[in-house]
């Protein structure tokens, strides 16, 4: 495909960002567009950030030391064997160590994983079932020195659960409630304390003060939102107190040092939408996916608040982004209604000019939105006092024009259509349908938004759009028509500023088979790592974009080479922007998800989420990662230099 236009073309979308880039941003971050050369400055932002900041600290003589990621170091790994393959591929230059897998004790003294042996006691007590997005945080708060590098809390999402791969005995349709029990606490997420030994290899320890959410977790609803009577339940008359967090995809880490965990695809867990009676909720519900009658988990069977009969407005207390703060576990999580309840995929953020916190978010359904939240208030040098900045700001979904700028839209109650004569009564009843609100301001349908992250380094903010199989009417934003493979988007704020109203956007590359229309900057195929169904981004100290993938697999079956999903990079400035080196590939079956950097960035955390999908307890399709005939297992790999 030839792409043209201001929108697509490498070098004119280098242009766009040199003009967007003032001269003091050039100077501040050090960046060279089009030469070939980023090199992050020593100037930071005001405060760390946990998990990106600091860099790879100084080298031999007060130089900079080599990053281990810098892609021009390394050799791509060869993604070969024929489907299916079972065993991870990585980089020549790399090695990975499995750090923690599902069912591994959080405890002390407690026995190994036995599938036959599950309880729900014992699983909330243990690793949680597929794990996704990971952060890492130094052990003390805004720590940069050498052991922050080395010793950390790494927390790990656990998305969702899969029962005929993890419950001996299920029979799908009924499930026990000891069964269902067990899948409530393999939701959620884990904190736990990992370590790198002298060889160089990750290990977790088990812990006391290691830390199980899960989905009866009690947790506060704050903002807007919280009180209102939409989120009120017989169990909860207030509004305001909700158990647990469901479908946690993707995340992202605070300036002040918390965590901020998505729910995403809520809609499975409720059943009998039928009975809802409200229209505008029967047409909210149809537009997340909410069964009609009875759900596949039958969670509904054994926990009234899962049947929308019996609790029309408990589903409407899932489907936003949940504040933790790992340095205080026992504080009750908090979901910040403040931005927007949907299809949650991430939430990662940036420091706008004026020292207010922006947080992009991508709303993971096919036509859904891209969004922005910009808190009303500066950020605080002191972690305390941001307790409460994400309850009160405005949110903006994005309008990607053809011509390659854009728009974001506010969705503030009262302003454009959304006035009480066309029916939002208040700012709660905006962000509880923000679905609809966005569509009403004239936000772009894009080709399913995943994660969505900002590159501290160059300014722009990196939108992956998965794939989008029903696309028919094309627009320059979401440029394929039956998207397969899907894309990735760059967005340059207006005066490089997170808190800009208005944006340049381009497309980075269009995923897929190199041979037949993908477009991996200027780069022939040979020169590339081929990728499809691009997933969760994260960006390092040096401004390479890494992409982790889900849907490979079935995105280029038919050919001669099979290919499992995978983690890669890519340099988006200079003569290699474009350029896709991948580092790891996962098992069969599974997806690649949560790469994160230890705070040295000496290594790179990713989970393998889902090995071996498709199969089931009694006929398994992967034995990844402990091998001979053993159930599969997600688990978190740290991948680090040889
Ligand atoms: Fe849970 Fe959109 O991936
Ligand atoms: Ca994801
Ligand atoms: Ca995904």
């Amino acid at each position: 495909m030839t792409i043209t236009g201001p929108t697509t073309t490498t070098g004119t979308f280098e242009d766009v960002v040199r003009r967007r880039l003032s001269r003091r941003d050039l100077f501040r971050v050090g960046v060279v567009v089009g030469g070939g050369a980023v090199v992050a400055g020593a100037a930071g932002p005001a405060l760390a950030r946990p998990g990106h900041g600091g860099g790879p600290g100084g080298g031999p003589g007060g130089g900079p030391a080599a990053h281990a990621f810098d892609l021009t170091t390394w050799t791509a790994a060869q993604p070969t064997a024929p489907a299916p393959f079972d065993a991870p591929v990585i980089a020549p230059e790399f090695t990975h160590d499995v750090v923690i897998r599902w069912g591994d004790p959080l405890r002390p003294g407690r026995a190994p994983f036995d599938v036959t042996a599950l309880t729900a006691a014992e699983q909330a007590e243990r690793f949680g079932f597929n794990a996704d997005y990971t952060a890492w945080f130094p052990r003390r708060r805004g720590d940069t020195g050498p052991r922050a590098g080395t010793e950390g809390l790494l927390w790990v999402n656990h998305e969702y659960t899969d029962p005929v791969m993890m419950l001996p005995g299920y029979v799908e349709g009924s499930p026990t409630r000891e069964q269902v029990d067990i899948e409530l606490a393999a939701h959620g997420g884990s904190l736990v304390r990992v370590r790198q030994e002298r060889d160089g290899s990750w290990r977790y320890e088990p812990h006391r003060d290691n830390v199980r959410i899960t989905a009866t977790t009690p947790m506060q609803l704050t903002g807007p939102a919280a009180g209102h009577p939409l989120l009120r339940t017989s169990a909860d008359p207030t509004g305001t107190r909700v158990l647990g967090m469901l479908n946690n995809c993707g995340g992202g880490v605070t300036p002040w040092g918390t965590l901020l965990t998505c729910e995403e695809n809520v809609d499975q867990y409720f059943a009998n939408r039928s009975t809802v009676t409200d229209a505008r909720q029967q047409a909210s519900l149809t537009r997340f996916g909410v069964p009609e009658g009875a759900s596949e988990r039958r969670w509904e069977a054994h926990h009234p608040r899962f049947d929308l009969a019996q609790e029309p407005n408990e589903v409407n207390r899932f489907g936003w982004v949940v504040e933790i703060d790992p340095y205080d576990p026992r504080a009750t999580p908090r979901k910040r209604t403040a931005l927007g309840r949907f299809k949650h995929e991430a939430a990662a953020g940036t420091t706008t000019a004026d020292g207010r916190y922006a947080v992009y978010s991508g709303d993971d359904s096919r036509f859904e939105h891209v969004f922005k939240f910009v808190t009303r208030d500066r950020v605080s040098p002191s972690a305390r006092r941001n307790r409460d900045l994400l309850d009160a700001g405005t949110l903006y979904a994005a309008r990607f024009d053809d011509d390659g700028s854009g728009v974001w839209l506010p969705l503030v109650h009262g302003q454009g259509p959304l006035t009480p004569e066309n029916g939002w009564a208040d700012q709660a009843e905006v962000l509880l349908y923000a679905r609809e609100a966005a569509s009403a301001l004239g936000a772009t349908p894009m080709d399913r938004p995943e994660d969505i992250e900002p590159n501290p380094v160059t300014g722009s903010v990196y939108v992956a759009l998965t794939n989008n199989s029903r696309r028919t009417e094309t627009d320059a934003a979401n440029p394929r028509p039956g998207n397969a493979t899907g894309h990735v988007l760059e967005i340059v704020e207006a005066g490089s500023d997170a808190g800009a109203t208005t944006f340049a956007w381009g497309i980075l590359l269009l995923a897929g088979d190199a041979t037949d229309g993908a477009v991996y900057g200027g780069f022939t195929p040979d020169q590339v790592s081929e990728l499809a169904c691009p997933d969760n981004l994260a960006v390092d100290s040096l401004g390479q974009l890494w992409i982790a993938t889900d849907g490979a697999p079935s995105a280029f079956r038919g050919r001669p080479t099979a290919m499992n999903d995978a983690v890669l990079g890519l340099p988006v400035v200079g003569s290699g922007r474009g350029r896709t080196q991948q580092i790891f590939g996962a098992v069969y079956g599974a997806e690649m998800t949560g790469v994160f950097f230890n705070t040295t960035e000496t290594t790179m955390f990713a989970s393998v989420q889902h090995p071996g999908e498709g199969g089931t307890l009694a006929e398994p399709t992967s034995n990844w990662p402990d091998g001979g005939t053993s159930v599969p297992r997600s688990a978190v790999v740290a991948i680090r230099r040889r």
